[in-house]
């Protein structure tokens, strides 16, 4: 006999009217830096947003970051011993828990009030390396006597030689342990959101490692102008060279690492002229726009330098451990985040900035397990392969979470 068409059935339902209380009162934690990356964009003026967020011309280069990771897949090993997975690195000396680091990025007063102090203490939470910009917002000396991880000091080459001398000068007593010289901004990149948005710092916030003289046209807004390009061409020497290194090294016993390499060629030549290190990037996309994605300039660059030593420090598009793993397994000792680390600042401060380097870290841990290579001298080519795009297996359709 057949039931009545009314009666209850089985209830297919069930799974989701099992009552489940009230929702938490806080916000869920973070599970990827991609929820920072929301709540930062909650929390920001537009303006501001769009500053972080660009980059420049068509944004060609910013996207090809990211696809670069969806054309990379991973290469597990299975029975390996990974009850243990190191994350723990030595990068010029200095021992790191994680080989996850903060990118240098101006101005963090824009994002929270405690500025570069927060991003400080949330990198010494991590234990990850902080590369402090010449731009930043607050002292050397304020971030130094915060912080409980090493320093790093990122340089423009300025006009005024005797500017750069100084500031080389109170990174070294500061106890900065290195100093990294931005080489692929002669000129600032043609950031159309800034230039739509006349954009300038704002006054309550400033550059304060540099004389107010010297930073005066990077608070002058106008309209269909970046006030930020309008300031690198006045402030910035475009006309030094491979030469000029010389007069730098003088200067200081830090060690000397040149970021924004992106050939063979010039990785030769960093070398040539006394380099430590060197950091793989493209500026995030910010500077010369159809620069190949960082990811696919950096074994290139990996294996002009590797056979003479010098370590290279990855930066460009990371946005989880994984692709952390991937930027390790092609050569890189280091891997810097920018944008993701700014997310988590403005999120959260100090907290949202260890939050994003732990998460990074967990992720890149979680996947040392699953690929079996619990340290990272296994992190080797063997562990990835590269071919067409995985759909969006680097976790963003074009245009988004940049
Ligand atoms: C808002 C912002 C400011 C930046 N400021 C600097 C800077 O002052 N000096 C520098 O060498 N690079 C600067 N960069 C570039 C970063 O160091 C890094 O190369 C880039 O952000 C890495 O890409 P990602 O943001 O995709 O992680 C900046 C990047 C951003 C997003």
């Amino acid at each position: 006999m057949s039931a009545p068409v009314d009666a209850p059935g089985p209830d297919v339902r069930a799974p989701d009217t099992v009552p489940l209380g009230p929702p938490p009162a806080d916000p869920p934690p973070a599970l990827r830096i991609e929820d920072y990356r929301h709540r930062a964009r909650r929390r920001l003026d537009a303006r501001v947003w769009d500053f972080v967020q660009g980059g420049a011309g068509s944004e060609r280069t910013l996207r090809a970051n990211r696809r670069a990771f969806a054309r990379v897949t991973l290469r597990p090993r299975v029975l390996v011993d990974v009850a243990a997975c190191d994350t723990g690195t030595e990068l010029l000396g200095a021992r790191l828990a994680t080989p996850v680091g903060v990118a240098p990025t101006a101005y963090h007063r824009l994002l929270h009030p405690d500025g570069e102090v927060a991003t400080a203490l949330g990198a010494g939470a991590a234990g990850a390396l902080y590369v402090v910009s010449v731009f930043a917002s607050r002292t050397l000396e304020e971030i130094a006597a915060e912080a409980t991880g090493p320093l790093w000091l990122q340089l423009y080459w300025l006009r005024r030689r005797e500017i750069l001398a100084g500031l080389v000068e109170r990174a070294a007593a500061a106890g900065y342990r290195a100093l990294v010289l931005t080489l692929d901004a002669p000129q600032l990149g043609r950031r159309h959101r800034d230039a739509r948005n006349g954009f300038a710092i704002p006054s309550g916030i400033s550059a304060v490692n540099l004389d107010a003289a010297l930073m005066a046209s990077a608070h002058r807004s106008d309209a269909g102008r970046s006030a930020l390009a309008v300031h690198t061409a006045e402030a910035v020497d475009p006309s030094v060279t491979w030469a000029d290194l010389a007069w730098l090294r003088g200067r200081s016993e830090l060690p000397l690492v040149l970021k924004g390499v992106l050939t063979a060629e010039d990785a030769v030549l960093a070398v040539e002229h006394g380099a430590d290190a060197i950091v793989v990037s493209n500026h995030g996309g910010r500077q010369l726009d159809g620069a190949p994605a960082s990811l696919d300039a950096l074994a290139e660059v990996v294996d002009a330098v590797g056979a003479a030593g010098c370590p290279v420090l990855f930066d460009g598009g990371v946005r989880s451990g994984t692709d952390a793993f991937a930027a390790l397994a092609l050569g890189a000792r280091a891997v810097l985040l920018g944008r993701p680390v700014l997310w988590g600042l403005a999120a959260d401060g100090a907290a949202g900035v260890a939050g994003v380097l732990g998460l990074a870290t967990e992720e890149l841990a979680h996947t040392m397990a699953l690929t079996g290579r619990p340290a990272l001298p296994a992190v080797d080519r063997s562990a990835v392969a590269r071919g067409a795009a995985a759909g969006t297996a680097a976790g963003t359709a074009p245009g988004t979470g940049l």
